[in-house]
């Protein structure tokens, strides 16, 4: 069994999805494992470091049974695979069809991380977790560098330092970690979100949960929000809208999936913010939830600073891939491997619920149609 890892191609993409510690796993699974030249570069590893945990350097990916990557490969890989072999990683799916057609071409059974239902035996391969939490973290952390202004109290004989004020809009993975982090560092920190569940969550941190009184259920099933009514959206503007003149830092992470982000911040509530102070926009590659975030850029409007990265996890790029490379391995190792060969058990909900395309077909129940 060959297993291949790719070089990531994106712009901006330092991670990598298998470190020399899963190449050695794999190994020990019985498979062997080619890397591209360079891929572990983003994280400072080079091709020797790979080499010595046993794999080769190869970045041809034609013999390969299951091919790793983090981002959807460039269509040259894509047409390089062969057919009937396991592509893993994290594929957007949402963002269009034509790489759903290129897999179905290659007849490429596509798994899609994303897509991973969030049951509890599925946590420790939840791709969406892992890197949640270090873009929460490092949104703090990169929010806090352009501050002009410490966080903490610090009482001093030339005067008191008041602490920085901090605000989390949603309070999923992301928002959680943020939280915590920001509390940490000595601000006082609130917090929103639509689902009710996460008033606990954030109280337990230590943040004060700014609640809208609203009847409507804001959780699907799965545990996700879901899109709010006009009513409520109302309710939750007049809310944000008075708390953020008061904020030093605002971390917006909310998401609905498959959807645009969720408009939380209005150029009008920027306008009333205080100046110098700093909003990260982690939902900034599904829209934004402030209209004025530009994606990938840092930009000052109204004297308030926006910053729009669209991967925070590469930014923590030596984390965010040994907790992504263990996310996968326990993925592969769980559902595709038995002993030294393939055995995909395809009735797990966990392989149904990923399988994008199988034998030429678009087999995921949301993609199908
Ligand atoms: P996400 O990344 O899809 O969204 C981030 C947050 O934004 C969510 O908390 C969501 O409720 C919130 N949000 C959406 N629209 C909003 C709005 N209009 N205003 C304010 N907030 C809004 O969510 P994430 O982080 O992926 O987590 C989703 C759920 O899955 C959470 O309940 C989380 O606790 C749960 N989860 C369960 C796991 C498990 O294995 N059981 C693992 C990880 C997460």
């Amino acid at each position: 069994m060959k297993i291949a890892v790719v070089r990531e191609q994106a712009e901006g993409e330092r991670r990598v999805a298998a470190t020399p510690d899963a190449v050695k796993k794999y190994i020990a699974f019985g498979a062997s494992v080619s890397v591209q030249n360079n891929s572990g570069s983003g994280i400072s590893l080079a091709d020797a470091d790979y080499t010595a945990a046993g794999a080769n350097i190869s970045d041809d990916v034609s013999d390969a049974d299951i091919i790793l990557c983090v981002r959807p490969p460039s269509s040259k890989i894509i047409s390089n695979i062969k057919s009937g072999a396991i592509l893993i990683g994290m594929l957007d799916p949402y963002s269009g069809r034509d790489s759903l057609e290129a897999y179905n071409q290659q007849k490429i059974s596509a798994f899609s991380l994303e897509l991973l239902p969030r049951i509890s035996r599925a946590q420790s391969m939840d791709v969406l977790s892992s890197q949640s939490n270090l873009a929460g973290y490092r949104a703090v952390i990169d929010a806090v560098a352009t501050l002009g202004k410490a966080v903490p109290m610090m009482m001093t004989a030339a005067g008191t330092v008041a602490p920085a004020k901090v605000l989390v809009l949603g309070a999923g993975v992301a928002g959680l970690q943020a939280i915590a982090t920001a509390k940490r560092l000595g601000a006082v920190v609130s917090a929103f979100d639509v689902r009710p569940v996460a008033k606990e969550q954030v109280e337990s941190l230590g943040a004060k949960f700014i609640e809208v009184a609203a009847q409507e259920s804001a959780e699907t099933s799965g545990g996700y929000a879901k899109e709010m009514s006009e009513d409520y959206k109302r309710k939750q503007s007049e809310l944000i809208a008075e708390t953020i003149t008061k904020q030093d830092i605002v971390i917006s992470t909310a998401l609905i999936p498959g959807r645009p982000a969720p408009v939380l911040i209005t150029p009008e509530m920027v306008a009333n913010m205080k100046q110098g102070s700093v909003i990260v926009d982690l939902a900034a590659a599904s829209g934004g939830n402030c209209p004025l975030t530009e994606l990938d850029k840092t930009v000052i409007k109204n004297g308030v600073m926006l910053i729009g990265y669209s991967n925070m996890p590469s930014r923590v790029a030596i984390d965010a891939s040994q907790l992504y490379a263990r996310n996968i391995y326990n993925f592969v190792s769980t559902l595709l491997l038995e002993k030294d060969r393939l055995n995909v058990k395809w009735d797990d909900e966990l392989v149904k619920g990923t399988l994008l395309t199988h034998e030429g077909v678009t087999v995921n129940p949301i993609f199908a149609k």
